[in-house]
């Protein structure tokens, strides 16, 4: 097991399904996590259920002072940063391309490309301070392939791969490591939305559908996803940067 000692990680979307797995993870290996989501209540009672070990806050990553408060709330309550989850993100709405509004495209891209992109920004003094660090960013398999009707999410999940590359080329000898996580259909909320939008009342059909193309024959759970963030994040994949790595039950072999 990965050890998270005197490590402190910031994490966005930290009281949805991966991120709370994560950050659960996390706080096992003994590390601090910050975190930051849009739901106030679900941030305080995760709080006080892990005690010393973390700190949260509201935040909306489409907003920079938002991305920037996050990160001082590290510093001054644990006094520094050594990792960022940047995996809020939402589907958006299923529908073809051309009943996908200006709306619909902007609200995805605000949080799937805008939210990592300002958080990245955010963290960078703190990490440098800390003499390097690693990000960790929550792409898909939506970000390697395409899917119909789901245009704006997996336009932004390819984006957040590219921006991915770019930083990991970038901040490479500053001694900071990016990588993109890349879940498959997860059994959580963001999937049952996906499947109810589809077909309205048939979900099970359409998680049926899924699961037909999945060589495991299941969707993959948040503690799997979490696995993954947290070798990513730890010391243990001190020589990893770069690249996606899949937690899909073997969804893109095909
Ligand atoms: N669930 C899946 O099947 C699946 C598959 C591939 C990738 N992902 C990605 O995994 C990440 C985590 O999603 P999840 O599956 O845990 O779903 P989730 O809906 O449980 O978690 C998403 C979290 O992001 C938060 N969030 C949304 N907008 C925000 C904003 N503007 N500011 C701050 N927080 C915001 C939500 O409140 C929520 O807690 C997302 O980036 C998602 O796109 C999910």
């Amino acid at each position: 097991m990965p050890d998270f000692s005197n490590k402190v990680i910031a994490i966005t979307g930290a009281t949805g399904g991966i991120g709370q797995a994560t950050a659960q993870s996390i706080v096992d290996a003994g590390g601090s996590v910050v975190l930051g989501d849009l739901d106030s209540e679900a941030i305080d009672a995760l709080s006080s259920r892990w005690g010393e070990q973390a700190t949260g806050r509201v935040v909306d990553v489409t907003k920079a002072e938002d991305n920037q408060a996050l990160i001082e709330q590290a510093l001054s309550v644990f006094g520094r940063l050594d990792g960022l989850f940047l995996n809020a993100g939402i589907e958006g709405r299923v529908g073809a391309f051309e009943t996908q509004t200006e709306a619909d495209w902007q609200r995805v891209f605000a949080v799937n490309i805008e939210g990592p992109r300002l958080g990245a920004l955010a963290a960078l003094p703190a990490l440098q301070r800390t003499g390097g660090g690693s990000v960790v960013m929550t792409s898909s398999v939506a970000g390697v392939r395409g899917a119909p009707n789901l245009t704006p999410y997996v336009t932004s999940k390819h984006a957040l791969v590219g921006l991915m590359r770019s930083l990991a080329a970038e901040w490479g000898p500053k001694g900071i490591r990016v990588n993109t996580l890349n879940p498959g259909p997860v059994d959580n909320r963001m999937m049952r939305s996906i499947e109810e939008q589809s077909s309205p009342e048939h979900g099970n059909e359409v998680k049926a559908a899924f699961v037909s193309r999945i060589p495991l024959g299941r969707y993959v759970s948040n503690e799997e996803c979490a696995q993954m963030a947290t070798f990513l994040l730890s010391d243990e994949s001190a020589g990893v940067t770069g690249n996606t790595y899949m937690v899909d039950g073997g969804y893109c072999s095909g």
